[in-house]
């Protein structure tokens, strides 16, 4: 007689860490991004200290993008789905819970700002009107750089289980 070793609960166990897994995979998707985006604002303040200002407005421009890429298809649902239910709304006064209130109100503000700010120049020849604007590109960069630190201390703390080992 063959004897069946897969029991309801060892499958329930394991579509668990399946789905653990998966959820890992895409946080740290979205880590990477933040790092990407980290690494380019970091650039493109280069580009402006070498007076290259066109390649700098480019290079902030593709920030917005593949940061706003990665707010709609993770940050947003991950959110929606899963930090709104089982941390703001039953725990709102864990580290949890106020980091990430922190993150979505930084992140929110510096990417609204970016696209002001991209879409004010929209890729004209002449950037003239940028020269003006260098404290609000400085706040921007600023708020930025608060929501990247804040989105990668969250990353931390969901996961400080697993990468802890
Ligand atoms: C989208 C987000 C952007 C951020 C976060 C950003 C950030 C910055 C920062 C931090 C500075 C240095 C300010 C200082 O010296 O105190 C700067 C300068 C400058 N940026 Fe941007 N920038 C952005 C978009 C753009 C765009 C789209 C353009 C258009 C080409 C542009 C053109 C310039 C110019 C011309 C300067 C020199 C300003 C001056 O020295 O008077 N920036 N930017």
């Amino acid at each position: 007689m063959k004897v069946n070793f897969i029991t309801p609960s060892f499958r329930l166990v394991s579509c668990e860490l399946m789905a653990l897994n998966v959820i890992f995979a895409i946080v740290t998707a979205s880590l990477v991004i933040q790092v990407v985006v980290l690494f380019l604002l970091v650039y493109g303040y280069l580009l402006k200290r070498k007076l290259k200002f066109r390649q700098h407005g480019l290079t902030m421009a593709v920030a917005v993008f593949v940061h706003l890429t990665a707010v709609f298809t993770i940050m947003i649902p991950s959110f929606v789905r899963a930090v709104i239910p089982e941390y703001i709304v039953t725990r709102p006064f864990e580290l949890a819970s106020l980091v990430s209130l922190v993150h979505i109100t930084f992140g929110t503000l510096a990417v609204s700002l970016g696209i002001w700010r991209v879409a004010s120049w929209r890729f004209r020849k002449n950037f003239a009107g940028c020269f003006n604007k260098k404290k609000f590109m400085r706040t921007t960069m600023i708020i930025w750089l608060f929501a990247l630190g804040f989105g990668i201390t969250l990353y931390t703390i969901f996961n400080w289980a697993i990468l802890m080992g």
